[in-house]
């Protein structure tokens, strides 16, 4: 509409109204396509008007990543897509494989590990506003994404697409990403709920937890995100209470749709529904990736054949069932249309914006980790040659790993970011290792030929002969997103580095005093030459920008800020997961007649319970190689002496502050944790749990007092039997660190 003609419109608008005379609605269409009506109005009327096979075709899949929309009402198809670090490049209608577009390039941003290790909500916020633009651009509905499984054992496959191994900090990270998607009318799909820890046999574990495990460690990150205001989640492979978590009654409609008034959609995981009754009735909206049985897989009709298609159909013509968790399921389908392609912003995104390559390479660098500094000899500095070794300085790593592989527009390696970054310098490679010289997935390649003839020892003896000279030694290694790495379907079968990485690390280490370890990965990783190497640095997955965030740390441009979002154990048997029964799992009585066969559930029990990560070496007293929120800096802070609003309270709610100063030559950021600690509980409770942190940035000799402010909820453990959180009368200490295992002080209160 021309402004004077708005402006005409309005006035006789407003002359109408003085004049008593009912304002002309501004729309006579049908209620649902009114853009000023309320959600909640729209999708009623759009629901009076829906025939029962049409609120059937929203409940399934019509394609790989698409289910129906009301063609006859134009109302949209409803389009998915991968993954939580950037936007999946597109497949064919009906097949995993790509549909060969030129116009699906991605900015491929940095794995959720990383961001949880920068410990900065804003980040997440800009994380989730980035990619929700990248996804909304490309005409997606839902992100397939974040993922905030609990890290419970440095073996999972997919760690690296999660949050880390504590609740608080998964539980603070995951909101601003979520806002941030869907202020772009794109839905965030929130997974795997719940309880996905491993992907051996993911697809068939039944996990065995006590419920005050459940409340305190595995949900609290998906109850924060639907707070936060989710509009989806998604139900994971495995079972619960033996029954399959994509329609789990327990886990879908006592809690999440019951306790918590979840008003969005359940998606299933791809593949993860198994029958049509449960799926009607425990909690399932929308059906994805069925291989339904007697079908073989990917069979062009088979989504007339789904669980949730004509068998339901079939059920509701018979009389069999009624339409009630039908119209729930419309309903909750519906919200999310409008909320997404129906919304009245009709946002429309932005791709591989600079601004996005700016996001990635920011977030990168806060999330990078330095672990060791000895004598100072990072950042590099008056360097004429330095020698880069290893595999992972050049492989690309945003393909692979399963469903969050990416077809990126461009990559920056290791190698290619140092050399941007030190022009004048020389700066030469040796290989190190063979890993994995493999570089397609899913159809999409990285083009690398990384095949080698030398032997592990020529590859050796080449890196050590080129040390000689050399200023630096910048050893870049890790693991990779090769199966068995960190990647999705297996889970890691060492906790050691593969490849024989030590003896490289080992040869260099006698070979040059100022070596550097760049360990790139998404999960933990033994360290034995840990004390003969001065300098290690916790690299993770950073995708697009990956070689110039990790130069950015290594020159200094960027004073390293990150702190682990999971503890690194010396070794594997120091963690709280130790037995088959605790980890795979072991075939139990029931078996799952798949259309792979017959196969047996394991049963798998969290018998640790809430041990889980610094809890559980806390409590065992059992030093870890670097502990959960640990991160060195350029520059050194001091904090003083924590002070409490009141030592006396009734409802939990203090705040505790600290001042804290940057006693360094360099201007650098700070990640102050806030544990609390319950002396006087009648329970078993861990030594003390993360309860706040806050991220200050200081200049050299600046001060900042950080405070937290704590609730009852803060002090509260879960009570099985009361089915309830309860916080006990008494003191609480709050400690203040700069770690888990570096306290610098405390304050008590007492509740009443
Ligand atoms: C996969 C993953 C899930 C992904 C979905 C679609 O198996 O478990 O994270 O979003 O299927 O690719």
């Amino acid at each position: 509409m021309k402004p004077l003609t708005f402006a005409c419109a309005a006035l006789a608008a407003a002359m109408a109204v003085s004049c008593g005379q009912p304002v002309k609605k501004s729309f006579d269409g049908p209620a649902y396509l009114d853009e000023s009506l309320p959600v909640e109005e729209r999708v009623e009327d759009a629901l009076s008007r829906m025939t029962t096979e049409e609120k059937v075709a929203l409940t399934h899949a019509q394609s790989k990543f698409s289910s129906a929309g009301v063609p006859r009402l134009g109302i949209p198809e409803v389009w998915c897509t991968d993954g939580p670090h950037g936007i999946r490049a597109e497949v064919l209608w009906d097949e995993w494989d790509q549909a060969g577009w030129t116009s699906d390039s991605c900015t491929a941003f940095p794995a959720l590990t990383a961001l949880a290790a920068s410990w900065d909500p804003s980040l997440a916020g800009l994380y989730g506003t980035v990619i929700g633009e990248e996804a909304r651009y490309r005409k997606k509905d839902v992100l397939l994404g974040p993922g905030v499984n609990i890290y419970r054992t440095p073996l999972n496959g997919r760690n690296f697409e999660y949050m880390g191994e504590d609740p608080f900090l998964a539980a603070t990270m995951v909101v601003p990403y979520v806002q941030g998607v869907q202020r772009n009318n794109v839905a965030a799909c929130v997974k795997h709920y719940a309880l996905n820890n491993q992907e051996t046999a993911r697809f068939f574990t039944n996990v065995t937890v006590d419920d005050r495990t459940l409340y305190e460690i595995y949900l609290p990150a998906f109850k924060a995100a639907v707070d936060g205001g989710a509009w989806a989640i998604m139900g994971s492979y495995n079972l619960y209470k033996g029954q399959w978590n994509c329609h789990n009654q327990y886990l879908l409609n006592d809690i999440l749709k019951g306790e918590w008034g979840f008003d969005g959609v359940v998606i299933s995981d791809w593949g993860g529904v198994h029958d049509t009754d449960q799926a009607i009735t425990n909690g399932l909206d929308m059906e994805f990736g069925s291989w339904t049985n007697g079908l073989t897989m990917g069979k062009t009709n088979a989504y007339d054949s789904y669980f949730l298609a004509n068998p339901y159909l079939e059920r509701i013509r018979s009389g069999q069932v009624g339409t009630t968790e039908l119209d729930d399921k419309a309903r909750r389908i519906l919200r999310l249309i409008f909320r997404t392609s129906m919304n009245p912003e009709h946002k429309t995104g932005r791709f591989t914006s600079p601004e996005h390559y700016a996001a990635a390479r920011k977030i990168g660098a806060e999330g990078i980790v330095l672990l060791k500094n000895d004598g100072g000899i990072l950042p590099l500095r008056g360097a004429k040659k330095i020698l880069v070794v290893g595999e992972n300085a050049i492989k690309m790593m945003t393909v692979g790993g399963g469903s969050s592989s990416l077809k990126a527009q461009h990559e920056v390696s290791p190698l290619d970011g140092l050399r941007e970054a030190l022009p004048g310098v020389e700066v030469v490679y040796e290989r190190g290792y063979v890993g994995d010289a493999g570089g397609e997935y899913n159809g999409v390649s990285t083009g690398q030929d990384l095949s080698e003839k030398r032997s592990a020892a020529q590859l050796i003896a080449d890196a050590v002969k080129a040390a000689q000279g050399a200023d630096y030694v910048i050893y870049i290694g890790g693991l990779n997103k090769s199966d068995y790495q960190d990647a999705e379907g297996n889970d890691r079968q060492q906790y050691g580095l593969p490849y024989g990485q030590d003896a490289v690390i080992e040869a260099l280490a006698a070979a040059h005093s100022k070596l550097v370890v760049v360990n790139i990965s998404g999960n933990a990783v033994a360290m034995p030459w840990v004390s003969r190497v001065p300098a290690i640095v916790q690299d993770w997955y950073l995708g697009s920008e990956a070689g110039h965030s990790l130069a950015d740390v290594l020159t200094g441009a960027v004073n390293p800020s990150g702190k682990l979002p999971f503890t690194f154990p010396v070794a594997l048997e120091d963690g709280p997961v130790k037995t088959p029964e605790q980890f795979p799992g072991l075939p139990g009585d029931k078996t799952w007649e798949s259309s792979f066969g017959s196969v047996p559930i394991l049963e798998e029990t969290y018998s640790e319970g809430i041990y889980v990560g610094y809890r559980w070496f806390e409590a065992k007293q059992v030093a870890p190689l670097f502990p959960f929120g640990y991160g060195l800096s350029y520059t050194t802070f001091a904090y003083g002496d924590p002070k409490v609003s009141k030592t006396v309270t009734t409802d939990g709610s203090v705040t505790v502050s600290v001042p804290v100063t940057n006693t360094g030559a360099v201007a650098g950021a700070e990640v102050v944790q806030f544990y609390v600690a319950d002396p006087e509980s009648s329970v078993d409770r861990p030594v003390k749990e993360l309860k706040g942190f806050d991220k200050v940035f200081l200049q050299p000799g600046e001060t900042k007092t950080v405070s937290v402010q704590l609730t009852r909820e803060s002090l509260s453990f879960f009570d099985a039997a009361k089915h309830a959180w309860v916080a006990e009368p008494g003191r609480f200490d709050v400690l203040v660190g700069a770690s888990s295992a570096d306290i610098r002080g405390s304050v008590s209160f007492e509740l009443k």
